[in-house]
């Protein structure tokens, strides 16, 4: 099982807390960072404070449970955002990730960095395919994705009614073998 802090140069990554709930929401409510997500500008303290308290203290392979990571930087120890990990329910060893930042911290490479760890991390603890699923609208996440190796498998065409409108899913996934160099 994964264990924190997750540490890189610039990052520490542990379970979300209390403590970063204002800075939290106050990133979830922005128009920009909601855009293509599945919450809204009107996300509240109450919704984060639901979320904190409902949080596993890990993500078992299998468990279907949902882990948010806070991202927070060494230098300061502010929040710079989450990574969100998913452990299928209906897979062995499969898990989904997800990654914000709030609008100061994007463009400096710290989602890449975050995420790197976590999917480290994950192999090392042995899982076997990592996905993620994302807005086909959504550029910027899909360039994270695609830098860290991850595979675009296929996009599902206006498969989701969101946010008043049919939307396009791509998703993409990095097998173990993949990232560790073997074959098939
Ligand atoms: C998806 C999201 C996290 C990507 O953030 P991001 O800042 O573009 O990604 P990174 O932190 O990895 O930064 C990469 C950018 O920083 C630049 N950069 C600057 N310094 C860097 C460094 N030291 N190392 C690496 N990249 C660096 C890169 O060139 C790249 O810029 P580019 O995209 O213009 O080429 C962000 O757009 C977001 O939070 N969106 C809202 C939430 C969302 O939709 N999430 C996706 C759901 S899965």
């Amino acid at each position: 099982m994964l264990t924190f802090p997750l540490r890189t140069e610039r990052l520490v990554l542990e379970p979300l807390e209390h403590r970063d709930r204002d800075a939290f929401v106050a990133y979830r409510r922005d128009p920009a960072v909601a855009r293509w997500q599945s919450w809204d500008v009107d996300w509240s303290a109450a919704d984060a404070d639901a979320l904190i308290a409902a949080q596993p203290a890990a993500v078992a392979s299998g468990s279907g449970e949902w882990l948010q990571l806070a991202v927070r930087t060494v230098s300061d120890g502010s929040l710079a955002g989450d990574v969100a990990v998913h452990a299928h329910a209906d897979q062995p060893d499969t898990y989904e990730l997800g990654v914000t930042l709030a609008a100061a911290t994007q463009g400096r490479g710290i989602a890449t960095e975050a995420l790197a760890a976590v999917v480290a991390g994950l192999f090392q603890v042995g899982a076997h395919r990592l996905l993620a699923v994302t807005d086909a609208r959504n550029t910027p996440a899909a360039r994270v994705f695609r830098g860290l190796g991850f595979r675009h498998e296929g996009r599902a065409v206006d498969a989701d009614w969101f946010k008043g409108e049919w939307s396009s899913l791509d998703t993409w996934a990095l097998l173990r073998l993949e990232a560790l160099g073997g074959d098939r």
